[in-house]
Parts: structure tokens; C-alpha cells; sequence
């Protein structure tokens, strides 16, 4: 597995597959939850253009596109993570333990102390997930985007999201 840069050529790719991991199949899918698109191909184009978010497709030794993440510098060191994604297909095989040690490295090269991530509370094998790889809760919770039609169709009322931090 590698993690390279996504080109522009990758990005509809990157879209459908965080969508199906998402929203479709997959034993962390938040389909229960939210329906509809995590993304849509402008939203990912715009991120990618805005010079601050860092996105990357992780493939194999044929260039297939197994998974992404993206990366986003942010003040003293801490660097948010999001859109950690892997095709539904090959899931539970280590490539999502994978991409994300990789993305760890690259923001620690890069001038990376934290990571920062941020997970709808309600989903507790994904929040168990991320602490069997060192990180915990900050403590500070975020109410869902409900006015953001972007982000897809909460089907409930009381999602929240929760903060949490790994050092590097
Ligand atoms: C979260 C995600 C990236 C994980 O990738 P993955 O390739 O499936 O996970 P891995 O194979 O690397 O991890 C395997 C671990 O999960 C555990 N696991 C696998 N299937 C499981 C299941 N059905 N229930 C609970 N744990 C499970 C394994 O036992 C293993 O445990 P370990 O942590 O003790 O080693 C992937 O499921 C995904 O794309 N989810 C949808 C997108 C998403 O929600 N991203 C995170 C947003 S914050």
C-alpha cells in the first residue's frame, strides 16, 4: 500500500468509494444514521483546491485505489484528519490500520505534534477503533452540521460529535 498525493484525476473515484464506506456497505458504515452523500465530487475538488487540506488515495502495486484519508495543518502542530476511507470490498484486512499509521508519519514529518480527528458519537466500534490506535477523547463535543445538506440526511435528532486527539 502507498499513499500518495490524489491527483485530480482520482478525486470522482475518492468520492464514490468514501460514499459507499460511508453511507453503504462496510462494518463501520453510518448508514443507520445519515443517508445520503458524506461527499460530493465539488465539495472534494473544492477541499483539495483550498491549499490547506492535503488529500490522499492509498493504492496498491497496480495503482487500484484501495482507500484515502485527508490531512489538514492546523495551529501548533495539530493536524486534523478526516475522510479515512477503505473500499468496503477489502475492509477488515488491516488497510484501514494502514493508511492511517501512513498518514500519522506523513504529519509527523511535516511538522505534525497531534492528530485530530472527529467521529459522530454514536458510533462506538469506529470510536473503539480509533482508541485501539491511541487515540482519546478530548472532551469537547460538537453538535452535527444539521444545516449543512452537503453532509448528507441525519435520520435522527441527536447526533453529536465527539473530539479526539493522539499525540505524535
Ligand atoms: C474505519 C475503517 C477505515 C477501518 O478500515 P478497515 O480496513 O476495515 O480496518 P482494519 O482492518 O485496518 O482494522 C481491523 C480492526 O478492526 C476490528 N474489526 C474488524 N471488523 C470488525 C467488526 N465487524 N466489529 C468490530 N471490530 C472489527 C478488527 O478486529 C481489528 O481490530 P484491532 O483494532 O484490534 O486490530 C473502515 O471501516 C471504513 O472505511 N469505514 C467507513 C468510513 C469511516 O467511517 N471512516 C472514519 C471516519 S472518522
Amino acid at each position: 500500500m502507498q499513499l500518495i498525493k490524489a491527483n485530480s484525476n482520482q478525486l470522482a473515484d475518492i468520492v464514490q468509494l468514501v460514499n459507499h464506506a460511508y453511507r453503504g456497505a462496510g462494518w463501520t458504515s453510518e448508514a443507520e444514521l445519515i443517508s445520503g452523500q458524506r461527499v460530493d465530487l465539488e465539495t472534494l475538488q473544492d477541499i483539495a483546491d483550498n491549499g490547506n487540506t492535503i488529500v490522499f488515495a492509498a493504492t496498491d502495486n497496480r495503482e487500484a485505489l484501495l482507500g484515502c484519508v485527508s490531512l489538514s495543518p492546523a495551529d501548533k502542530g495539530e493536524w486534523y484528519l478526516s475522510m479515512l476511507a477503505v473500499n468496503p470490498a477489502i475492509q477488515e484486512n488491516g488497510k484501514g490500520k494502514a493508511i492511517l499509521a501512513a498518514a500519522e508519519i506523513y504529519a509527523r514529518e511535516h511538522g505534525a505534534t497531534s492528530v485530530k480527528i472527529s467521529v459522530i458519537q454514536q458510533r462506538d466500534s469506529l470510536i473503539a477503533w480509533y482508541e485501539r490506535r491511541g487515540y482519546r477523547r478530548t472532551g469537547a463535543i460538537k453538535p452535527f452540521p444539521y444545516d449543512d445538506p452537503s453532509v448528507g440526511t441525519p435520520l435522527r435528532g441527536d447526533l453529536t460529535l465527539v473530539s479526539l486527539s493522539k499525540p505524535l
